[in-house]
């Protein structure tokens, strides 16, 4: 079965309260439930984490070498400026989807650019919710077909 590690980034957990119209009324654990009922669909497996802080989400990531195929990961700000975050991306070397629930193009200036971005697999970034549904479908179909 392939195994999939979600990471949500900081402030993820404040879904639901936090700029709605930005990121809609989900909260962080009705987004976890409808990636849980997809995986439960696809028949694969998922392990769901949200870390506020940068070291925690690198832990994650290293953690991830462990037992994943691949990685889905919203590092919401840090997205921005962490170079340590894109280092451990590259350094682990899974295929890795980045997400974003806001089209972070459509946005401040500042969110234009993604410091992750070169290093990930792809970006899907503006569905809401479904940008995590899209990335699931995709990380399934790139450890088994390895299209591109
Ligand atoms: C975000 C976009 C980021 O710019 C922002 O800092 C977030 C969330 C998104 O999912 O749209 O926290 O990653």
């Amino acid at each position: 079965m392939v195994r999939i590690c979600v990471i949500h980034g900081p402030n993820l957990n404040l879904l639901g309260v936090r700029d709605p119209e930005v990121y809609g009324s989900h909260t962080l654990a009705e987004i976890n439930r409808e990636i849980e009922n997809l995986a439960q669909e696809l028949e694969v497996e998922v392990r769901i984490i949200q870390y506020n802080s940068e070291g925690e989400i690198i832990e994650a990531l290293h953690d991830a070498r462990e037992w994943a195929d691949a990685i889905i990961i919203n590092p919401a700000a840090y997205t921005h400026y962490s170079v340590a975050i894109r280092d451990a991306i590259q350094a682990v070397r899974l295929p890795t989807i980045e997400v974003h629930l806001s089209n972070i193009y459509a946005r401040e200036e500042f969110r234009h650019h993604s410091i992750t971005a070169p290093v990930v697999y792809g970006q899907i970034s503006g569905f809401g919710v479904n940008s995590y549904l899209l990335a699931l479908r995709a990380a399934k179909d790139v450890v088994q077909k390895r299209w591109r």
